[in-house]
């Protein structure tokens, strides 16, 4: 049981902002060893020298640039063991004005920034004995935004994406957990924060997401969606099984919800 972050490699893509940098600077408190991979070179170099954590330019949505990426950490840093999969943008589009390269956008950052990154990165933990990833999904990763439907198509996604890859990952000696806040006080919510505030919504911190990443490093368990919200400890949701074929039929493996 346990897992010392002292002298581990961590990627954090979207490090350069909110949950990413509040992540960072918390991993760096633990003593691992911190890249902070993001798209925005500005912020993220500046996120990095506040930190005592080496940038690295990321576009989450090019294989390219994981590629590059993986090489240049392994080259620096000498492996990677940790990845936190968390760069993301919110939608927010009517689906009857979505345009095709706003829809491509958002799907391109929230999931294949995911996938890409957690293939990239399962051979270079796997070098190293083992690892963890834990990916940002969302509350609209489990519950329905009817004010933004493609987010919440992407970040269900993300949920998907972790529990079928657990099992697998596990006997690599890869953990991967989603991680599902609610409203977050990041540039994110951008011009929503004063309304959200008037409505009396709480917002969570950027470091309560940041606490419930590294929850979900310590522990040996896998393949769980952790709902983070505000004044509660992070909890993991328990889905409720699928209904089966009619007349007692045993479903194939690969078609019963993972029991983990
Ligand atoms: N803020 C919230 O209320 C909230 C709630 C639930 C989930 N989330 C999720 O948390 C994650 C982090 O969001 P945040 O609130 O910290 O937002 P943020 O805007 O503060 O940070 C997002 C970061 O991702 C980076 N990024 C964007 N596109 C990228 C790309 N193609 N490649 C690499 N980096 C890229 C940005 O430069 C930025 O640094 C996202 O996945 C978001 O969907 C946020």
């Amino acid at each position: 049981m346990g897992y010392d972050l002292p002298g581990k490699v961590a990627v954090v893509t979207g490090g350069a902002s909110g949950i990413g940098y509040a992540t960072a600077r918390a991993l760096r408190g633990a003593g691992a060893q911190v890249v902070i991979a993001d798209i925005d070179e500005r912020a993220g170099g500046k996120a990095a020298d506040d930190l005592g954590a080496t940038f690295a330019t990321l576009d989450v949505t090019s294989p390219a640039s994981w590629q590059r990426l993986v090489e240049t950490v392994t080259k620096v840093h000498g492996g990677i063991d940790i990845g936190f999969l968390n760069a993301g943008v919110s939608g927010g589009t009517p689906i009857a004005s979505l345009t095709d390269a706003d829809y491509r956008r958002i799907m391109a950052i929230n999931v294949d920034g995911v996938v890409f990154g957690a293939r990239a990165l399962v051979g270079p933990l796997e070098r190293r004995g083992g690892g963890r990833i834990v990916a940002t999904s969302s509350l609209a990763g489990l519950v329905a935004l009817p004010k933004d439907p493609v987010y919440t198509a992407s970040k269900h996604a993300v949920v998907g994406l972790v529990r079928a890859l657990a099992p697998d990952l596990a006997e690599r000696g890869i953990t991967i957990h989603a991680i599902c806040p609610g409203l977050t006080d990041t540039p994110l919510l951008d011009g929503a924060k004063a309304y959200l505030e008037e409505q009396g919504m709480p917002l969570l911190r950027p470091e309560d997401i940041a606490a419930a990443v590294l929850g979900c490093l310590a522990g040996d368990e896998t393949g769980h969606a952790w709902v983070v919200q505000a004044g509660r400890e992070p909890i993991a949701y328990r889905f409720r099984g699928v209904p089966g074929p009619a007349g007692g039929v045993k479903p194939p493996e690969g078609f019963r919800d993972p029991k983990i």
